[in-house]
């Protein structure tokens, strides 16, 4: 059995002296797309950004190909490796181009390269004609455009998407869906992906993950998943997949 890309191991976590992980143990494997499903406030950002390490754990390991993700260095090495895409996105108050090009200047990525790979982004969330505006004039679906567009510039090799699609008209979210597997493939970019839609879940993921109440009580494919749901929210989530005939992927 080759070592995961990522695990975590008993992850704890409290916020606002209240635990919101409770012993999270989960394994993705390289190239996994990876669902997490729940109910409001069951712990699905908290998970993200633990993940991410954008919140201290207070107890338990994160391990990257097998190795304790522990340490200053340790902490900076992984963080060049992985981007989130924040359910509220927070951009600068400067221009689209700016927020999206920042990750890429802060390491130091050249000039030319970096124009390039925010020209790419800007053009695949379809955000070419904003990339001279500001950030902050932004629609809600805008700022999210922005928010993909600026975590996929940096190429990252593990990508964290909190609800990515929520506020999308629905023909960009057509087409992401259709387009986001092979983008994910192509470039090698493992994910980790919190959402509320069947479709989202069936046509994107090969992994699906339970959260209630701070715990992580189910996962595998999301076939094996949504036939055995471990709590009402699953099983609510299975049968609203089955009468909106969402398909797996593949
Ligand atoms: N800063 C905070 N201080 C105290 N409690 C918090 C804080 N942030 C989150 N929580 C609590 O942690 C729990 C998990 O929240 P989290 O945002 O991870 O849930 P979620 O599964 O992402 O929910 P949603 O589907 O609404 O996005 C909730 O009970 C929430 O109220
Ligand atoms: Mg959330």
């Amino acid at each position: 059995m080759t070592v995961p890309l990522l695990e975590a191991r008993n992850l704890s976590l409290q916020r606002g002296g209240v635990d919101v992980l409770k012993s999270v143990s989960l394994t993705v494997r390289e190239n996994d797309v990876l669902a997490l499903i729940g109910s409001n406030g069951a712990g699905k950002t908290s998970l993200l950004l633990a993940l991410a390490r954008l919140l201290p754990v207070g107890k338990g390991d994160l391990l990257v190909n097998g190795e304790a993700v522990r340490g200053g260095r340790a902490e900076l090495g992984y963080r060049r490796r992985v981007a989130m895409v924040l359910q509220e996105p927070l951009l600068l108050d400067a221009t689209v181009t700016v927020n999206v090009a920042t990750g890429l200047s802060l390491r130091g990525t050249p000039r030319k390269e970096q124009q390039e790979r925010v020209d790419e982004a800007l053009e695949r969330f379809g955000i070419t004609g904003l990339s001279r505006r500001s950030a902050r004039s932004l629609s809600s679906g805008e700022a999210r455009r922005v928010s993909l567009a600026r975590a996929f510039a940096m190429r990252p090799e593990i990508i964290f998407m909190d609800e990515p699609f929520t506020a999308l008209d629905l023909p960009l979210r057509e087409a992401l869906l259709l387009q986001l597997t092979q983008l994910l493939h192509s470039e090698g970019i493992t994910a980790v992906i919190a959402t509320h839609d069947c479709r989202e879940v069936l046509q994107l993921c090969n992994r699906l993950a339970v959260m209630n109440k701070g715990r992580l009580i189910g996962s595998g494919t999301p076939d094996e998943v949504l036939m055995n749901p471990p709590d009402d929210f699953s099983a609510a989530f299975a049968r609203y997949a089955h009468s909106f005939n969402c398909t797996t992927r593949g």
